[in-house]
């Protein structure tokens, strides 16, 4: 049963269509990633399913509930973290966290517990009575998302919840992330458009220009681009040659002096194709494809130029002025 349907959704600001008849289903206890590089949508979605904003036309449901018809108790069943920090910065992460209970209506004697729970989970026990205004980024990060655990919502909504940060603080959020399904049953709905967050998610979707162009496992995604490419380096290439063709039946090509050939699944013929070249050769070494190059076949650009020239650039060009006037 999906916890999240998506039915023909667009989202239009004016002349704008942000989000342009989108459908999709999220399973329940899954992670699943929307990727898509700067404009493509993802806040705009995103934005709908936790009921921030309401949709042109088409229809969302989360946990069963439709976003536009049954806001409250879309709410009351999710847990939202967002780039825009809503923690209050003069009370400690444990008031924080007590405060958000106390909104959702979680019992008092069982608040201690769960807020003690959610601390150890993203590993900030020893800063408890701290206050949030002498927190770094990562760690309001991560508070947010142990507040986000205090009402144990049935998912957890992420926008892009490790931009900006540094990447330790990164991998420390993402530990924290992926474990949630399992420990706490939830179902995970982020939005990245970092390419290595993508790859984790059990399933995915692409989006550009408000459209979704890919749908499925990252597995699934680079069955697109049709293949590993293996590359072998051997004392004699000749020879490897012939005796590839004798056990695969595939002709290897060179390049730099080095056979290369593109199989349909490396780890089903790798060992065939080792057996085949033992004496020759030197060295294998496997490329596969990445999810920008999924994105680059299907939309002829690169996710990661934009990437480059978003929030990044624009604090290093800021920092760089300063430091001039
Ligand atoms: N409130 C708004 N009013 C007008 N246009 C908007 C509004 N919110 C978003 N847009 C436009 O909708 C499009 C999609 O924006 P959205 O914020 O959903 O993209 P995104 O995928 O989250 O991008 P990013 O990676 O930069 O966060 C953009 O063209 C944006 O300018
Ligand atoms: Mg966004």
């Amino acid at each position: 049963m999906p916890v999240i349907q998506v039915e023909h959704l667009v989202k239009r600001f004016g002349p704008i269509t942000a989000v342009n008849d989108i459908s999709f289903d999220v399973e329940e206890g899954s992670i699943f990633g929307f990727l898509g590089p700067n404009g493509a949508g993802k806040t705009t979605t995103i934005s709908i399913l936790c009921t921030l904003l309401s949709p042109t036309s088409g229809r969302a449901v989360v946990n069963g509930y439709d976003c536009r018809l049954e806001p409250q108790k879309v709410r009351k069943s999710i847990g939202i973290v967002f780039q825009d920090t809503t923690l209050d910065k003069d009370l400690t992460a444990y008031e924080n966290l007590a405060f958000h209970a106390y909104i959702y209506g979680v019992k008092k004697s069982e608040v201690r517990r769960r807020a003690e729970d959610a601390l150890s989970f993203v590993g900030l026990t020893d800063r408890k009575d701290d206050l949030v205004k002498r927190f770094s980024g990562g760690m309001k990060r991560r508070l947010e998302v142990a507040r986000g655990l205090m009402h144990q919502p049935k998912v957890l909504f992420l926008d892009e919840p490790t931009l900006g940060l540094d990447p330790q603080s990164r991998s420390n959020l993402w530990e924290a992330i992926i474990e949630l399904p399992e420990k706490h049953g939830m179902t995970v709905f982020m939005t990245t458009h970092y390419m290595e967050e993508a790859e984790v998610c059990g399933r995915l979707a692409i989006i550009d220009h408000g459209k979704i162009i890919a749908r499925g496992s990252p597995e699934e995604m680079k069955g697109i681009i049709g293949g590993d490419v293996v590359y072998i380096k051997t004392r004699n290439n000749l020879k490897a040659k012939e005796e590839i063709k004798e056990a695969l039946g595939m002709t290897a090509e060179e390049k730099d002096g080095e056979l290369f050939l593109t199989v349909e699944n490396a780890e089903a013929s790798i060992p065939p194709l080792i057996r085949a070249i033992a004496e020759t050769a030197l060295s294998v070494r496997i490329e596969r494809p990445t999810l920008n190059d999924v994105f680059l076949k299907l939309t002829g650009k690169e996710i990661r130029r934009e990437e480059a020239g978003g929030a990044d650039t624009i604090r290093e060009e800021i920092r760089a002025w300063r430091r001039k006037h």
